[in-house]
């Protein structure tokens, strides 16, 4: 078993505090998508104009990428969860290695700059510590395209004279690279086909919103997306969509702490391979609309549940899934095939009393068990989501530090709880 860590320096100065076992009533709402939003504030630089984004969650990985987009001299207006972004001054600059690594989905300005101005500099991306998270995917299709990439150390620096339209073929649906292949072949000359694309339906929230700008993409949602190159694309307006995760997230809350617990505002269809997992294990859930309603449910029937990529079992689902494995009646095997470091969580479930054998990325799950509160430590996000959950449903006080991880992905997520019911808070160290 791996060392566990409670606190070292560097970590967030804050933890979060549950008392567990207490039921969860009343309304939780469901705010954008991080996985959407996070491609389009990048996306809204691609127009020569102004953009609104409605619907962005506030979430710490948002405020990462105002920073990158008011250091390339653009304008961010905010109001509550509408942003207005003004690229008219939009200037080309290296984006430093500090701000590159504040997450993820910094890479998309590889592919919105190059796309806008056939150059980019930046460093390679940061993010949660989930995989290696190579980027090669998005870097053979800029090079499909017509762009030459030279690497020093973790600097990028990726050009090209003319981008021309091409066809690529994915080796691996990757969202990331589908999307930024978008970016970068909006504005080619000529007409670019992805096959093997992701299908994810954080994709057609982006050429939605790219189309809207004038773009001409056609099969966003399915696995070959065709984009017909324009010369100009003008500002517009957006709506990002319900973020299916956090839904997730909480509908799994509701169902081991449910009592007339409604999640609302989802799109059940981008949950399908959850609820189908949910009614295989007999929870106790009614779909009405664009709501859920969830009772907590004793008898839980074991089941197996394997990652893939949409629309199957999501990889950002997996870790808090794991955690409802461990109150089902039977052995359960939970396997995560989209990450290779998408396990850190289990150290934490066995130490809270969870009968769990991990042998690479599968864990045999052996339930139900009692989890007793204790210190634990997320180790990314969805990790550290699936703690919380285990802290929500464990006998006594569990304290969780290194926070930031789950601060980056689930907006005012101690208020949404607190709100029905909850017994948690978060406190400076
Ligand atoms: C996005 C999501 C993340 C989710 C993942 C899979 C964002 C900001 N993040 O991440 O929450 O878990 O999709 O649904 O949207 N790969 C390569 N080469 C590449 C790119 C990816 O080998 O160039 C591999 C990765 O190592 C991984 C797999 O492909 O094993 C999936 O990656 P990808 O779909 O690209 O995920 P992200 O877009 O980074």
């Amino acid at each position: 078993m791996k060392k566990l860590v409670y606190f070292k320096e560097g970590m967030s100065m804050e933890r979060i505090i549950i008392k567990g076992g207490i039921p969860l009533s009343g309304t939780i709402s469901i705010g954008g998508a991080k996985n959407s939003a996070v491609a389009l504030i990048p996306a809204a630089l691609l127009a020569d104009g102004v953009c609104t984004i409605k619907n962005v969650p506030n979430i710490t990985d948002r405020d990462a990428l105002f920073e990158i987009v008011q250091l390339l001299n653009c304008n961010i207006e905010q109001n509550d969860k509408t942003i207005r972004i003004d690229s008219r001054n939009l200037e080309n600059k290296i984006i430093s290695q500090e701000l590159s690594t504040k997450l993820r989905a910094s890479y998309y300005f590889m592919g919105v700059l190059l796309g806008k101005y056939k150059h980019v500099e930046m460093y390679f991306p940061g993010g949660c510590n989930i995989g290696t998270r190579p980027i090669d995917l998005h870097l053979k299709g800029f090079k499909a395209l017509g762009a030459k990439i030279t690497k020093n150390k973790h600097k990028y620096t990726i050009s090209a004279d003319e981008l021309k339209g091409a066809t690529i073929n994915l080796t691996f649906a990757s969202v990331g690279a589908t999307i930024n292949i978008m970016f970068a072949a909006v504005k080619a000359k000529g007409t670019t086909i992805i096959n093997n694309a992701a299908k994810e339906v954080e994709i057609i929230n982006i050429a939605d919103f790219l189309n809207k700008m004038g773009a001409k993409i056609t099969g966003a949602g399915t696995e070959t997306i065709t984009i017909d190159g324009v010369e100009r694309l003008e500002g517009t307006e957006i709506e990002v969509i319900p973020d299916r995760i956090e839904a997730g997230t909480y509908i799994l809350m509701g169902a081991l702490l449910g009592n007339n617990l409604k999640v609302e505002g989802i799109i059940p269809e981008h949950n399908r391979a959850l609820f189908e997992k949910l009614e295989e294990m007999g929870v106790d859930f009614k779909i009405d609309g664009n709501s859920v309603i969830l009772n907590k449910t004793d008898e839980l029937k074991p089941t197996n549940v394997t990652t893939l990529v949409y629309p199957g079992f999501p990889t950002d689902l997996g870790q808090p899934m794991s955690v409802l494995l461990t109150q089902a009646n039977g052995t359960c095997v939970m396997e995560e095939t989209i990450w290779e470091n998408r396990v850190g969580h289990y150290p934490y479930l066995q130490k809270m009393g969870a009968n769990i054998e991990l042998d690479g990325l599968v864990a045999t799950i052996k339930g139900k068990t009692k989890l007793i509160g204790t210190n634990i430590n997320a180790t990314d996000l969805r990790g550290g989501a699936a703690l919380i959950l285990a802290g929500l449903i464990a006998e006594g006080t569990t304290i969780i530090y290194d926070i930031d991880y789950i601060l980056r992905g689930y907006e005012n997520i101690i208020n949404k709880l607190s709100n029905v019911g909850a017994k948690i808070n978060i406190e400076e160290i």
